[in-house]
């Protein structure tokens, strides 16, 4: 999604802002451009990737003390330099913006400045907004008041960064639903859309709030609330330093973001439960101050997430249905926001993010506030993100920052983290002896080794890759608390190689999709040794009898035959509890190395977002 990285400092800000713009790479982009002072506003930008940017702006000789820049992921208008921020308005003194999120009331504004007389030459939203600041910097006396009276009259999320040409000597920066960060440094000052951007400069971060507008100058900074404080009067925001590691955003030995995820995965799902590896026992303490007042309370849970946290949150389903005995519902965050939902106050609403910025997740949660359900808490892996500071309770996946747009290392430390909850719950509840707890404490401590055990499939799966790789579509089956595993590993292989895929319910099958079975069809099975798996296998014969060629991930005792047309790789222990944890992994291998074969942009495909920060 959109990234923004402003600069303004006692010397040229070039490299800072395309540095600022490769870190910010990973969110997924199609254009981007930036802007410096120089002798004017010079403006350069491009449909190609930063690296091209950064060739175009060598030729052009860009640079200056101050600057903002941007990459785009096309909402309103295609993909094109047009359309490309920075957004301009004004000839002769110029107005500079990059925005991210969406200005929905774009349209009703866009007559509006048409009737005044401004020209647009672009599609988007954005150029709206450098509009509606040109028009009002008309009634005031400085660039600063013109963009509160702006946002005043903007509907929507949005994050923004505005230069005038008349006064290069400051940038205004606004956020309202969408990130924005600050880097106070020593030489200059910073706007990000995220941290990653900023560590170049500074670990000096303010996180500005709802309704902030704030003024960079290369000595300091000021910062309003416009929307409460209509007087214009300074407002106090803690500066945190940020503890992210420069070393953890890079590639490292690996040949892409996602394949070094997966290989981390051991380590991240460690992170997560270290605390848990060193305990004796559980304690509710593990998910705030307040987790077992809220937690004695609560008789019902309902689950809030989007994409790979969605599948995360229907796993646990089944584990706090199962062994805490709490009644769960798990609902896609962008439906639940809509609906009319029955509420019971005594619900705990987890929010499940990876990035902590998806729109549609806090907005869902917000509504579920709204609807009178008064405990939640966030399962979320960045600790500087919107969700952990929305919830009553929260607990860190420690997975590292996750490049790859598509989830991996995330998911497996979220269903690491949904566990431990789900065993801190059936605790407390009196569901689960002292015995149980200590073998699930052992189990857990054994898990970054189990997971170590799984990739070891690696070259099995590349075997089954280059067969995959040929083919158009794939069907993928679970049964059980497997069953969303099955619907992880399809979306893993439709968003990195293109292949549409689709996963059922094995008993579904023959309740329609089994018409599509054929030679052409591969069928992925995930079959560990549980008590569904008798059920699984008369599932697998129907396929097999039907000429469908059958890809199983078995345990090492699942007792499947490998035969023709029906190929096995079986991971060396069935993990109980933990097995779906486990049979994550050859369903993200087989997707990284079918993308390999077919070529695509595995960490960044196409049309697709790392933070989903526009509804
Ligand atoms: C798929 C994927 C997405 C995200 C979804 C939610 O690989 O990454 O489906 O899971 O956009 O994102 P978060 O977890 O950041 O809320």
């Amino acid at each position: 999604m959109c990234g923004i990285i402003g600069a303004i400092a006692h010397a040229n800000v070039v490299p800072v802002l395309l540095e600022g713009l490769l870190r910010l790479e990973y969110r997924g982009y199609d254009s981007a451009g930036l802007v410096v002072t120089n002798h004017g506003l010079q403006r350069v930008r491009t449909t190609g990737r930063v690296t091209e940017l950064s060739k175009l702006v060598a030729q052009q000789r860009a640079q200056g003390l101050a600057g903002i820049a941007h990459t785009r992921w096309a909402t309103h208008g295609e993909p094109s330099e047009r359309n490309a921020h920075p957004h301009f308005s004004g000839e002769i003194s110029r107005i500079a913006v990059v925005h991210n999120g969406i200005i929905e009331n774009h349209e009703a504004i866009r007559s509006h400045l048409i009737n005044k007389g401004f020209k647009f030459s672009s599609d988007t939203d954005t150029e709206v907004i450098a509009h509606l600041i040109a028009f009002n910097l008309e009634q005031v006396t400085d660039l600063f008041q013109a963009v509160c009276l702006s946002i005043a009259e903007l509907q929507g999320a949005y994050a923004i960064a505005v230069m005038e040409e008349a006064h290069p000597e400051r940038i205004v920066v606004a956020r309202n639903g969408a990130p924005l960060l600050l880097g106070i440094g020593k030489s200059g000052n910073y706007v990000a859309s995220d941290t990653s951007a900023l560590l170049q400069t500074t670990r000096d971060i303010i996180y500005l709030e709802e309704g902030d507008v704030a003024e960079l100058s290369s000595r300091g900074y000021r910062i309003v609330n416009c929307l409460r404080n209509h007087l214009g009067e300074a407002v106090e925001r803690a500066v945190h330093e940020s503890h992210l590691s420069n070393e953890a955003i890079g590639l490292g030995p690996y040949a892409h973001f996602m394949q070094k995820e997966i290989f981390e995965q051991p380590s991240a799902v460690a992170n997560t439960l270290e605390m848990v590896f060193n305990a004796q026992s559980i304690s509710p303490n593990l998910f705030g101050s307040e987790a077992e007042e809220i937690f004695s309370s609560i008789n019902h849970i309902l689950i809030l997430a989007c994409g790979t946290s969605y599948h995360a949150g229907l796993v646990a389903r089944y584990w706090l249905e199962t062994v805490a005995g709490l009644p769960c519902n798990v609902e896609i965050a962008s439906e639940y926001r809509y609906r009319n939902p029955v509420t019971d106050p005594n619900t705990l609403v987890i929010g499940i993010s990876q990035s902590g910025e998806t729109a549609d997740t806090l907005a869902a949660l917000n509504y579920a506030k709204k609807l009178g359900h008064q405990y939640s808490l966030a399962i979320c892996n960045v600790p500087e993100s919107a969700l952990i500071r929305q919830t009553d309770l929260r607990f860190l996946t420690r997975a590292g920052p996750e490049i790859g747009v598509a989830s991996t290392k995330a998911f497996t430390t979220q269903l690491a983290s949904l566990l431990l909850l789900t065993v801190t719950l059936a605790k407390m509840r009196h569901k689960l002896s002292s015995e149980d707890e200590q073998r699930m404490i052992a189990s857990l401590r054994h898990l970054p080794v189990a997971l170590q055990h799984a990739l070891q499939v690696e070259p099995q799966v590349r075997i089954w890759a280059k067969r995959f790789a040929q083919k158009r579509h794939a069907l993928f089956l679970g049964r059980g608390v497997h069953y969303p595993i099955a619907m992880e590993g399809a979306l893993k292989l439709k968003e990195i190689s293109y292949i549409h895929a689709e996963a059922y319910a094995a008993g579904e099958l023959k309740h329609g999709p089994l018409a599509l079975v054929d030679s052409e069809m591969p069928v992925v099975a995930i079959a560990p040794n549980d008590q569904l798996l008798g059920k699984l296998k008369s599932n697998l014969q129907e396929v097999h009898a039907r000429g469908g060629e059958l890809y199983v991930f078995a345990d090492a005792d699942s007792h499947i035959t490998q035969g023709e047309n029906l190929h096995v790789i079986r991971l060396a222990e069935h993990a109980g509890l933990l097995s779906p944890i486990l049979h994550t992994i050859p369903l993200q291998l087989l997707a990284y190395h079918v993308a390999l074969e077919r070529g695509t942009d595995v960490d960044k495909p196409r049309n697709l977002a790392k933070a989903v920060t526009v509804e």
